[in-house]
């Protein structure tokens, strides 16, 4: 199976410092490549006011803060390997009513109960994973979901336009200054984690192509 034209590039050990060092900037950039495709994500997650709601790798909270707003009612748990961007997510959601968390964690290993969550939401985190690891963490994802539970996952995705050219060639001289995100292919590892009505969509913005899959667990 291949998910990705290119490996990942920056080791999960190096993560944190090179989200610190972008944190100050990341809004802007998100914004000016990714707000289409995060408004779609919160859309098809679909929020029920009441329901226990994780997302991973919450990165600076622009998805979380839409989360916890739409669960009043409920409880909203939100990780990431990097505090330095935990520390912007929580700035956002301080004051808003309802339970919510936010805490270090790793997709690897997350740290909550089976069958936990009613929704799992995690958002341009795949594209920074080596491959091998794609299947591990879709099935972590999958053992703390309640039984038929909701995925919905926004990732980089592979293309051939001008834009995506550019932007590989450039991952491939500093993929730190990219964030080490390079474009991926998920919908077969989610298969292949075992969940089902695995169903995808494209989104672009300035040219950079966002996939959204989404996926029941079983
Ligand atoms: C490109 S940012 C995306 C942040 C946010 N989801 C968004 O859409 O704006 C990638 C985030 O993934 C986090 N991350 C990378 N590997 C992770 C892991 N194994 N577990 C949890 N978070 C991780 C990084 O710390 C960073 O905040």
């Amino acid at each position: 199976m291949t998910g990705a034209r290119l490996d990942a590039r920056v080791p999960q050990r190096e993560i944190p410092s090179v989200y610190a060092r972008v944190a100050w900037i990341y809004d802007a950039w998100a914004a000016l490549t990714e707000t289409r495709a995060r408004r779609a994500c919160v859309a098809k997650a679909d929020v029920r006011d009441g329901e226990t709601v994780l997302e991973v790798a919450v990165g600076t909270g622009l998805v979380f803060r839409e989360l916890v707003v739409k669960n009043p009612s409920g409880r909203t748990e939100g990780v990431d390997l990097t505090e330095a961007m935990l520390s912007r997510a929580r700035r956002k959601v301080e004051g808003l009513p309802g339970r919510h968390r936010l805490r270090v964690g790793d997709a690897h290993q997350l740290d909550f109960d089976d069958a936990t969550f009613d929704l799992l939401v995690n958002n341009y985190m795949f594209d920074l994973l080596p491959e091998r690891d794609f299947v591990p963490v879709l099935r972590e994802m999958r053992r703390v979901l309640k039984p038929n539970g909701r995925l919905v996952l926004a990732n980089l995705t592979v293309g051939q336009g001008r834009v995506e050219r550019i932007y590989e060639a450039v991952y491939r001289i500093s993929p730190a200054l990219l964030g080490g995100c390079r474009g991926v292919a998920l919908a077969p590892f989610v298969e292949n984690a075992g969940f089902a009505s695995v169903r995808t969509e494209r989104v672009s913005q300035l040219g950079f192509p966002t996939e959204i899959v989404t996926a029941r667990a079983t």
